[in-house]
């Protein structure tokens, strides 16, 4: 029929961030942060979690999903927060205001930082707070101010374990008690069934066959969003073509022209593009040195200046995602861009 869709039955449901209401192969960590937060339905204090995994492994999707479900039960307000979006005290701290409803008398811009945490203190409800990519975070401080806010319940999101050893001794004695829930990446299978559930909401019965389906899934590596980005490509490019039916040159094409998961250089913080950059266009530099030029590059930016942990926290995600590497130990160290 025209006019109609003959592939596309629902595209919310093939976009990033749709939460889906069935999540498939993640038992284990859905317990583990439902034991967290279940003390809320009771009145009880909650546990802090800590997520980590690589991409597209569900922390994000488990913990919208699972606090959404909290929230409908008992009210408890939620707010989250990217940290790559908002890498800093004032926009993280502003952001969990605005999205628990909390309003402030003084203007965003002029708003000191002390008045945005007191607001926060100040409310005596209890809230859950999910800090996401905390690992693109440009000043830790907010973790110490937020373990250290009452009645906030807080869930932390990262790709590397590693992502809090870099956190002053006082946030990390803080954070002791919190549950360490690690993701590990999808098996060929499993990303198979989180295709099938959208392919199921989100397209025409009969559009895209099972064989098809497997072969992204074959091409996902263990990443969930990499294999959802695709099935909406192929769906939106036969959907285009006012074909009925995706033909398997189609899925190859644009199989073909995907680019990998990784590396995904546009995810990269402000400060981590920085240091990037400056490796890329001198090819490679000892590890004082490069710290020297980050420092002056902030300062001619009027960014403040950053600590040598937090350095050394973006090293290690740049070279986590095999954007540089490194030769030698300690002082001699040299990074590359690769
Ligand atoms: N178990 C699952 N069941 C259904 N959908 C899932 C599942 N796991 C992941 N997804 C979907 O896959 C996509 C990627 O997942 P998500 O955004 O949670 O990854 P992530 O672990 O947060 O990755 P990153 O570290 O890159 O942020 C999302 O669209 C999510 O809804
Ligand atoms: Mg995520």
């Amino acid at each position: 029929m025209d006019g109609e869709n003959k592939i596309i039955r629902n595209l919310e449901v093939l976009e990033e961030f749709f939460i889906p209401s069935r999540i498939v192969h993640r038992e284990g960590q859905l317990k583990a942060l439902r034991d967290c937060l279940n003390p809320l339905l009771k009145g009880q204090n909650p546990r802090d979690s800590f997520l980590w995994g690589k991409p597209g492994a569900g922390k994000t999707c488990i913990a919208r999903h699972l606090t959404q479900e909290l929230g409908k039960e008992t009210g408890v307000r939620i707010a989250y927060v990217n940290c790559w979006e908002a890498p800093s005290r004032f926009r993280i701290l502003f952001g969990i205001l605005e999205d628990l409803g909390v309003s402030l008398s003084v203007h965003r811009k002029g708003t000191p930082l002390d008045e945005v945490l007191g607001a926060l203190r100040k409310r005596l409800e209890r809230v859950v707070v999910i800090l996401d990519e905390v690992d693109r975070l440009e000043d830790e401080g907010v973790i110490y101010d937020l373990v250290n806010t009452p009645n906030l319940c807080l869930i932390l999101i990262a790709n590397m374990e590693a992502a809090l050893y870099g956190l002053d001794a006082r946030t990390r004695s803080r954070l002791s008690s919190a549950e360490n829930i690690e993701f590990p990446e999808y098996s060929g299978r499993e990303i198979l069934d989180i295709l099938k559930g959208r392919r199921e909401w989100g397209l025409v019965p009969g559009a895209l066959g099972n064989s098809q389906l497997e072969r992204i899934a074959s091409r996902a590596r263990g990443d969930a969003r990499f294999a959802i980005g695709m099935l909406r490509a192929v769906a939106q490019n036969a959907e285009g073509q006012d074909l009925e039916k995706v033909p398997d040159s189609l899925l190859e094409e644009t199989l073909s022209r995907a680019r990998l998961p990784e590396p995904r250089l546009g995810r990269l913080s402000p400060q981590q593009k920085m240091i990037f950059d400056m490796l890329k266009e001198k090819k490679s530099m000892g590890s004082a040195l490069l710290y020297q030029e980050f420092l002056k590059s902030l300062k001619a930016r009027g960014m403040r200046p950053v600590v040598g942990r937090m350095f050394r926290r973006h090293l290690e995600f740049l070279m986590d995602r095999d954007l540089i590497k490194s030769a030698g130990y300690g002082r001699w160290r040299v990074y590359t861009a690769t």
